[in-house]
Order: structure tokens, then sequence, then C-alpha cells
């Protein structure tokens, strides 16, 4: 595997996921351009990349969830040549689906698939005249089987995964692949809001909570974000020059369906 003169813009890159992406693909050569609301965050994830191979990181500010500073972003990202794009972004916030509020369907639709939908737009006249092109989203094994608890969420992303197989259908004929990774249960903050916000609401304590989580991952625990990660670098590389159009489940297991 080898990123070496690769540019990689990875969205949502300085936490869990996202973050452990951009370390990945650096260590496999990869120039990373790295996207995210906090520029304190940002610096400090850059200096984690590695450079031993001259490659040459910058970063870009940018809040999904804003239009006009998503647009901001796009026109940036427009000057760039990228190979690879890793579209991600900050998880939806939980509860029941009866209990869903229209305007909280709408805010996540735009946070996650038209945010996803701007990016790669900006990035596809330049990757189109390339040799080599890689759009990976991560979304959640939700796509495959919704999880209880996350109404919001598992609609969007079913959304997204239909957005996702589209966009692989109408790229593929420019060497383009696009393709999904779903995250089981991952140790990252999000997860970490998660099991705060249910040990709050249920009293039940957070190490209790996380037991209960692994006992249903046939693996028995929960995933470190590198290992997301190293199915997110395998499929930017020149090895998956064949997988297009897939939801890759990265969660031991876990998913009840095949
Ligand atoms: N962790 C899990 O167990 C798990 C399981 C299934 C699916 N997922 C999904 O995987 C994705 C990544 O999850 P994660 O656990 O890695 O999340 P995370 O640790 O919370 O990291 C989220 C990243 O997105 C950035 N971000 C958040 N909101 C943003 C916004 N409005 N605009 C731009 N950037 C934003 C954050 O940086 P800034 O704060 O600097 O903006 C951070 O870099 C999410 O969609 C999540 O739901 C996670």
């Amino acid at each position: 595997m080898n990123l070496s003169g690769k540019t990689a813009a990875v969205a949502g890159g300085t936490g869990g996921i996202g973050m452990a992406s951009a370390i990945a693909m650096s260590n496999l050569g990869a120039s990373i351009i790295l996207i995210s609301r906090n520029e304190e965050k940002l610096k400090r994830t850059i200096s984690l990349l590695d450079t031993s191979k001259n490659q040459q990181h910058h970063y870009l500010i940018a809040d999904f969830s804003q239009s006009d500073s998503l647009d901001k972003l796009c026109e940036s990202l427009d000057k760039h040549n990228i190979d690879i794009l890793l579209n991600n972004t900050g998880g939806p916030a939980g509860g029941p689906i009866t209990n869903a509020n229209p305007e909280e369907f709408i805010n996540t639709f735009n946070q996650h698939l038209i945010a996803n939908h701007k990016i790669t737009q900006a990035v596809l006249p330049n990757m189109k005249n390339r040799p080599y092109g890689r759009i990976i989203n991560v979304i959640s094994t939700s796509v495959k089987a919704p999880l209880n608890g996350l109404g919001v969420s598992n609609t969007i992303r079913g959304a997204v995964a239909n957005w996702a197989k589209t966009m692989a259908n109408e790229l593929g004929q420019f060497n383009i692949t696009v393709n999904n990774v779903l995250p089981g249960a991952t140790n990252t903050g999000r997860l970490n809001e998660i099991f705060e916000a249910k040990s709050k609401k249920t009293g039940q304590s957070i190490a209790d909570i996380k037991k209960g989580m692994e006992s249903i991952v046939p693996m028995n625990r929960i995933a470190e974000p590198k290992e997301v990660a190293n199915a997110i670098a395998f499929l930017a590389s020149p090895l998956a020059s064949y997988i297009n159009g897939i939801n890759l489940p990265v969660d031991g297991g876990r998913t009840p369906c095949l």
C-alpha cells in the first residue's frame, strides 16, 4: 500500500475516525488537506502527520452545518488537485424517531448529505482529469440495519448510502471509485458522548454501558479508530482499484445481516 504523490482531503479530520485516517494515509505517503471547524485542533492534528516522504499538509476551516462556510470551503477545494476525498463529519444527535423534530432531519441532511455532495462536486472537475480518484464516505452500519435510538441518523444514513451508490455508477467511467465505510462502535469522542448521554438518562454507569455494547459484538470489544482508518486507507490505495459502490462494515461482526 503506497499513497506517495497523492493528495487526500480529509473532512472531520481532527477527531476520531477522521484523524486516524489522516494519520494512516500520511503514513502511506499521502499529503493531507485536513478540514474541520476548530483551528487549534487542525494545527495540533497536522503536527501528528508523517512528513518523512516530503508530504505537504494543509488545513481548511469549515463548518458543514453553515451553508456559507461550506461554500467558502468548496471554493478553496476547487483550486487543489485531490486524488482522495474522505467525506466525514460529526454524528447526529440520538433519540427515538417518534420524538424527532422535523428540523433535526433537515439539519442532519444538510450536514451529511448536502455537505458530502457540495464537497464532492468541488473536487470532481480536477479529479476527473487525473488518472486516479477515490471518494470514501464514513457512514454507519445503520445503512444495513437501523440502530435503536438513532432515528434521525438511521434515516439520513440511508440517503447518504443511496447518494454514494449513484455517484459510484456515474463516476466509475473516470476511474473514480466511491465506497462507504460503516463503522460499528468505535472508541472516539463521539462514542464517549453517547455513553455519557445514556448514563445521564438511565443512571447506569459508563463502564456498564460499555460492557453492554461490547457484549453484542462477536469480537467482544469496541474498535479503535485506527482499525476503521486502516480500512479507509486500503480503499484509498491502488490495491482497491476494482472495489466500487460498496458498503464496508468495520464493526467486529456486529451487524446482524449479510
Ligand atoms: N464512533 C463511533 O462509534 C461511530 C459509529 C458509527 C458511525 N460513526 C460515524 O462516523 C463519523 C465520525 O465519527 P467519530 O466518532 O470519528 O466522530 P468525532 O470523534 O466526534 O469526530 C468528528 C470530527 O468531525 C468534525 N466535525 C464535527 N462537526 C463538524 C461540522 N459541523 N463541520 C465540520 N467538521 C465537523 C470534528 O472536528 P471539529 O470539532 O474541529 O469541527 C471532528 O474532527 C460520524 O458520522 C459518526 O456518527 C461513528
